[in-house]
């Protein structure tokens, strides 16, 4: 059943371009005529999940404040439901899981309800308990994600998330039709960039060796900022729970802050690093860096001089509209992980400590 991969974390990071393009085609049917008013009847958001699905959140901000310009807080679970949030008639909650069963989240859904918000699931497993309490449910066509390491079911919930904000502005009259148009383009041609990028030879090779570089390293640091902010977080994340290295997400501007001090010449530092709005900004952070000495893994474009110069490794994507780039950027860090805890011989599907879905709180 794994295809021929020797994990499914495997498979279901290559699954990706296909699950993305089928939650792009399945339609989100919350937009018909009938459930027009979900999306009309609120002047706030509030997005609860926990895990990879609350990284998928806090891009599902950006996606949304920067394209139907609505107010979006994003909380764990397991915070909001225990500090008497503020909810009204005028407030839609959305609760991401893939699974559906996730004990915080479904207790947030069940709190906003009983204060009347009305609650958008976006989930993964067809009449789960979160479906079943929610208003409305948008799916995500991830197909069955066995890996206890979320890979496509985060991509998924960013196409999820895109879509929602598109068709939120849509309705609320925020983008003209030539955006709109412009911006559901960009994301159709996703699964195809993404594809391109997993079928590279070099490109597998390349997070391969770095991966063989880096594998008894103790520690590690992801910088991003602005969009791919939250890719540093779920980066870190992913290397966390399969391969035990201690690892640790920042927004790259934070750095000064406090987290410089861990650099040294040991100290893997992978960059998140788009030609973006942010690109200059983050080539500064990188010389920090090399400044410490600390070894450099950038994750850029191609045509990026300026950071093949400094960073120690640089890996490739393709370029999108800067708002997208999570979905490309999300992948080379998910095999780098997976690389690392194959090359450290741990149980990558089943890590230790770890359930597929959290049904206790
Ligand atoms: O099923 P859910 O999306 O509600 O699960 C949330 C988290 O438990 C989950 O994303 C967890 O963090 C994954 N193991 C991350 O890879």
């Amino acid at each position: 059943e794994k295809g021929g991969y020797k994990h499914f974390m495997l498979k279901e990071i290559y699954e990706q371009p296909k699950a993305i393009a089928d939650t792009i085609s399945g339609k989100l049917s919350i937009f018909e005529k009938k459930n027009e008013k979900i999306l009309t009847n609120f002047d706030k958001i509030q997005i609860v999940a926990c895990g990879t699905s609350f990284h998928a959140g806090l891009i599902g901000k950006f996606f949304i404040e920067s394209i139907s310009r609505i107010p979006v807080s994003v909380d764990y679970a397991s915070e909001y439901r225990y500090r008497n949030p503020i909810i009204d008639k005028k407030t839609l909650i959305i609760a991401i899981s893939q699974s559906g069963e996730t004990a915080d989240t479904l207790a947030a859904v069940r709190l906003a309800r009983k204060k009347s918000a009305k609650v958008v699931a976006i989930c993964n497993v067809i009449g789960s308990t979160i479906t079943r309490e929610a208003d409305y449910t948008i799916y995500t066509h991830a197909g069955p994600e066995i890996s206890v390491a979320s890979t496509k079911a985060f991509t998924t919930q960013l196409a999820a998330l895109f879509l929602f904000a598109v068709e939120v502005a849509k309705v609320r009259k925020t983008i003209d039709e030539e955006t709109e148009n412009k911006l559901l383009n960009e994301l159709s041609e996703i699964p195809k960039k993404l594809k391109t990028f997993l079928d590279s030879e070099n490109e597998k090779k390349l997070i391969r060796n770095i991966a063989l570089e880096f594998y008894n390293s103790q520690d590690a640091l992801y910088l991003g900022r602005f969009v791919n902010y939250p890719i540093a977080l779920e980066g870190a994340l992913k290397l966390k729970e399969i391969s035990y290295i201690h690892a640790e997400g920042y927004p790259a501007g934070e750095m000064k802050h406090g987290p410089i001090a861990l650099i040294d010449e040991k100290m893997p530092v992978v960059v998140i690093a788009p030609k973006d709005r942010v690109y200059e900004k983050i080539v500064s952070n990188i010389e920090e860096v090399k400044a410490r000495k600390g070894k450099v893994i950038a994750v850029t474009n191609a045509n990026c001089p300026e950071i093949k110069k400094l960073a120690d490794f640089t890996i490739e994507i393709p370029t999108t509209e800067e708002l997208l780039y999570p979905f490309l950027t999300v992948v080379p860090l998910q095999l780098f992980a997976y690389h690392i805890a194959d090359f450290l011989g741990y149980d990558v599907d089943q890590p230790r400590n770890l359930a597929k879905s959290v049904t206790v709180e």
